[in-house]
């Protein structure tokens, strides 16, 4: 019986291996435990909660403002009696974050194979995103065996001379995830209390532009321009409204919360649950963003993106023209929205729906590679 142990910690983490936790449960000759670090605390649990997903192991670990430090080397630590606890044959990985690349390098540490899912995702630009081409760099060299979302990724994982032999094209589960929530929301019998009270809240009736923001390097001057951009197209725009659920982050809440609050078409709201977030993609004109995950979705679904970055690592949906990057540059983001906004022929073609991300299947080719391993 081969012993497999997921690792996450923060949000997107969860929803993208949400699908493969699930998927691997159901399968005969595994035994497969979750362990969380709570990098993050509610926004996982809220993740946790849709997927009904109960860990294993919960390092608790999420403080305030947390620094990268003690969050590296908290993990680190907490992740040493977990993994003589369970001795895993293989431990999960998932993309860059600090939970990612200090799983990985524990993982390895204690004679498991790496699984690293979403790999080969590059900027090729050391401090941006900072600190995540980092680490899913450092989590590239800790892998035995990496999932590659495209073959693009595919080929960045080559050219660091890493072997063919152990790189799997999958898709994204990101995609597995999105149609398992986009169908239990179209069910008949499916009722979401935090969407009801959604639909009260926002007047979806007018075309909504979507937001969502938390880059590390955005912070400070970058989150400035960004919110003036808002305030702008907001008070430009009266007959439209912006629906921003805003990160739990205190470096973007601090900043949203001054500089655009009390604007009467803004609404400034929590972070929602992930199919709640889901129906607010599908109901939205615009999607505007500094987000890895939402960049994936959105095509998927047809509408427009904004990308409030200066590099992506995802750059199939920049090719396929339903993406822009449009930086943290205030003009620019006002510019490419009032464009969106005001013409129709160019509206149309940046929402054709594009899905150069996966088929739904990610989780199953990720279990059929390790199967035979
Ligand atoms: C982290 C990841 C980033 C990922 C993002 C997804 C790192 C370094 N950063 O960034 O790669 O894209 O998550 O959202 O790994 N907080 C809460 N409750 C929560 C979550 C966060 O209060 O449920 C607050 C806490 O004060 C916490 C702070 O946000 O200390 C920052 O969390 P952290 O995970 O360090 O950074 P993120 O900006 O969320
Ligand atoms: N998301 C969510 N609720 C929200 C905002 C986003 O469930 O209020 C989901 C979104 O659909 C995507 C993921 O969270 O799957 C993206 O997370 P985030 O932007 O925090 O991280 P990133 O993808 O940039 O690492």
């Amino acid at each position: 019986m081969k012993k497999n142990l997921i690792v996450f910690g923060t949000r997107p983490e969860a929803i993208k291996m949400a699908p493969l936790v699930k998927a691997l449960y159901q399968k005969k000759g595994f035994e497969t435990k979750v362990c969380i670090t709570a990098q993050h605390r509610e926004m996982l649990d809220q993740v946790l909660e849709f997927f009904e997903i109960n860990p294993h192991y919960d390092l608790n670990l999420m403080r305030p403002n947390q620094n990268l430090f003690t969050l590296t080397a908290t993990i680190i630590e907490n992740m040493k009696s977990v993994l003589e606890d369970f001795k895993p044959d293989y431990v999960f990985v998932h993309g860059d974050t600090t939970t990612t690349m200090a799983a990985a390098l524990s993982a390895f540490y204690s004679g498991a194979k790496v699984c690293h899912v979403e790999a080969g995702l590059r900027t090729f630009n050391r401090r941006n995103p900072f600190p995540e081409e980092i680490n899913r760099s450092i989590a590239s060299r800790l892998t035995d065996f990496h999932f590659a979302p495209t073959e693009a990724s595919k080929m960045n994982l080559l050219m660091e001379n890493i072997p063919e032999k152990d790189i799997i094209v999958t898709g994204n589960t990101v995609i597995d995830a999105l149609l398992f929530s986009v169908k239990k929301l179209k069910a008949k019998n499916y009722t979401d209390p935090e969407i009801e009270q959604l639909k009260q809240r926002i007047d979806y009736s007018k075309k909504l532009i979507l937001i969502t923001g938390h880059r590390r390097e955005n912070h400070g001057q970058g989150f400035i321009n960004i919110c003036k951009a808002l305030k702008e197209i907001a008070l430009n725009h009266p007959e439209i409204q912006l629906v921003y659920p805003v990160h739990l982050n205190p470096n973007v809440q601090k900043p949203v919360y001054e500089l655009l609050g009390g604007i009467p078409n803004i609404k400034l709201i929590a972070p929602l649950s992930y199919p709640a977030f889901v129906w607010l993609m599908e109901k939205s004109y615009i999607i505007i963003t500094d987000s890895g995950g939402v960049q994936e979705e959105a095509p998927s679904l047809g509408k427009p993106v904004l990308v409030m970055r200066n590099t992506t690592e995802r750059p199939e949906a920049v090719e396929a023209g339903t993406v822009i990057l449009v930086g943290t540059d205030t003009e620019k983001i006002v510019f490419e929205t009032q464009k969106l906004l005001e013409n129709k022929n160019h509206y149309q073609k940046m929402s054709k729906t594009h899905n150069p991300y996966g088929d739904g299947k990610a989780c199953e080719r990720i279990i059929d590679f390790i199967k035979i391993e």
